[in-house]
């Protein structure tokens, strides 16, 4: 028997599956709203909530880092529980977890990486970015890669905000590392760096580049690295100039960038070097498997039918002496088993944050999504807000037709109960906070915001110790 959702007596029960920014606005929309009663399960692989907020956002970008106070009021909420250490996919299957929920909002962002599609890609040192951020960032399914840094020249492929972050991390001092959150395994690593010159590639010219105005600026704060820019790349050809005359944006970075090109080398230890309108068309090997440079092809713009400005080569060919890799070109969602995707668009496939059979399109009901996995990962944390709350506008519209799961099922415990019987050790919020008490206090000792606890058998156990200091001694 089931009761109608979303009455006192029968709240609506939703699921979230991903705790990272998209995940919490989803949380917040739902329980903000007055129209339902609603009992929310937050389920997260990892045993820490936030997602990229942890794992993604830079190390040494602690302000932004504080959007995670708001998810903590979110999760305070006595309607919320939260179980970290928990996957679906091998913990829980789409099956089982439908059994549970009348609603089920996919918050799984996007896990792996772009490819280039180019000889040598898979060569020892070619790396996606995406590994190397997980990994500085201390992501315990990273934690154990390891990155060479005796080579002093590396390639940093695409000009997104997240190949500035990578270029940064590699070009700032131990010192300024220290000051950061960064992974100590990192930070260990990183301090015997003997990279020296970092060179982000572009495939389009200056003003196509994506990353944003602050996140240019802030090279200039470097402590130990020059930007360099060659004033002739800055040089725009016709199509650009019209492009950005209305983009306030594109030409601050265009400013910015005429201010490092005029300052030049001021012969600091290490350089930031911009290369525009350059396409890899080859990473090249040493004959055992080690990157030792790349091919770049030059590359010119030409407008498409939809005015866009997509670049393609000339036939001019130069090879760049680096012994790493790491390809910025974005991210890509990863399918979960039972859930339709969108093979090219690499998202959960979907009508407005309904999830829809990929080509027919037909809704599949009870079941949405939000963030990176809904529309592609792009877009800062806040963007994720609106685009979280328009989904959880179709979710209560659909909630007068929705299949309810029987009321037995739908009883909180009834998903605890699973959990225990299939001997899952999940975290709850309370022991989270404990572990991030113990990472902050780590840090306070070493004058650092907090020291990241890496691996998830680390995580659990700091969170037993936390748990038995806590337990009154007889
Ligand atoms: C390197 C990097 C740096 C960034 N820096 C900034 C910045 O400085 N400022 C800014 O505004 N934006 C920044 N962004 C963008 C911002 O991080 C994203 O907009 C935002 O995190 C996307 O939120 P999301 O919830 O969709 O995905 P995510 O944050 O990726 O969260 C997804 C969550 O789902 C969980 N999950 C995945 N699969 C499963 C599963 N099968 N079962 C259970 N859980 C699962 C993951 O563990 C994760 O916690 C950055 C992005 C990157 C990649
Ligand atoms: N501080 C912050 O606010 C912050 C920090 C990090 C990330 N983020 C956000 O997170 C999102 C993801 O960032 P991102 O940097 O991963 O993605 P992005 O902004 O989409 O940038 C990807 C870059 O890769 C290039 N590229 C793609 N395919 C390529 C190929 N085959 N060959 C060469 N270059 C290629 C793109 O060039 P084209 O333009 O030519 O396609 C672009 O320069 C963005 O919205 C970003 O703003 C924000």
């Amino acid at each position: 028997m089931s009761a109608q959702p979303g009455t006192p007596a029968r709240p609506l029960r939703v699921a979230i599956i991903g705790a990272g920014p998209s995940g919490f606005y989803a949380a917040q929309a739902l329980l903000k709203q007055k129209e339902y009663q609603v009992s929310v399960d937050m389920i997260d692989h990892l045993p820490t909530p936030y997602g990229l907020v942890r794992y993604g956002v830079a190390p040494d970008h602690q302000k932004i880092k504080a959007v995670t106070r708001l998810y903590d009021r979110v999760a305070g909420d006595p309607r919320l529980r939260f179980f970290g250490h928990v996957t679906m996919g091998p913990d829980i299957s789409h099956e089982e977890l439908k059994t549970y929920y009348d609603q089920i909002v996919y918050a799984v962002g996007a896990q792996t990486d772009k490819r280039l599609g180019i000889p040598g890609e898979d060569l020892r040192g070619s790396h996606p970015a995406t590994e190397f951020v997980a990994w500085y960032n201390g992501h315990p399914d990273f934690s154990d890669r390891t990155f060479d840094l005796s080579t002093e020249a590396v390639a940093v492929i695409g000009v997104g905000n997240v190949a500035m972050d990578v270029a940064r991390i590699l070009a700032l001092s131990p010192e300024e590392l220290e000051r950061s959150d960064i992974a100590d395994h990192a930070l260990l690593a990183l301090r015997s760096s003997r990279v020296k010159d970092i060179y982000v590639i572009a495939r389009r010219g200056p003003a196509q580049v994506k990353f944003t105005n602050s996140e240019l600026r802030e090279l200039a704060e470097m402590e130990v690295t020059d930007v360099i820019i060659d004033p002739a790349d800055l040089e725009l050809d016709a199509h650009s100039q019209a492009a950005i005359a209305a983009n306030r944006g594109v030409q601050t970075n265009l400013e910015i960038m005429r201010h490092y090109a005029a300052i030049g080398d001021t012969h600091r230890p290490k350089n930031i070097h911009f290369l525009f309108l350059r396409s890899p068309v080859e990473i090249i090997g040493d004959g055992q498997g080690q990157v030792v440079r790349v091919k770049l092809e030059r590359n010119e713009l030409y407008p498409t039918e939809s005015g866009y400005l997509a670049s393609r080569g000339i036939g001019d060919y130069e090879t760049l002496e680096v012994g790493m890799i790491m390809r910025s070109i974005g991210y890509r969602g990863q399918p979960i088993p039972g859930v339709p995707f969108h093979e090219r668009w690499g998202i959960i496939s979907n009508t407005e944050g309904r999830v829809s059979q990929y080509k027919s399109g037909e809704i599949v009901p009870g079941e949405y999504v939000v963030g990176w996995a809904k529309r592609g990962p792009t877009g800062i944390i806040g963007t994720n807000k609106p685009d979280s709350v328009a989904t959880v506008r179709h979710m209560l519209a659909d909630v007068p037709t929705l299949q309810p799961v029987p009321d037995s099922q739908a009883d909180p415990l009834a998903f605890t109960s699973f959990l225990h019987d299939r001997q899952l050790r999940y975290v709850t919020w309370e022991e989270w906070k404990l572990l991030d008490a113990a990472e902050v206090a780590a840090g306070e000792r070493r004058g650092r915001p907090r020291v990241k606890f890496v691996t998830v058998p680390d995580m659990l156990a700091a969170i037993d110790a936390a748990k038995a200091a806590q337990t009154p001694h007889r």
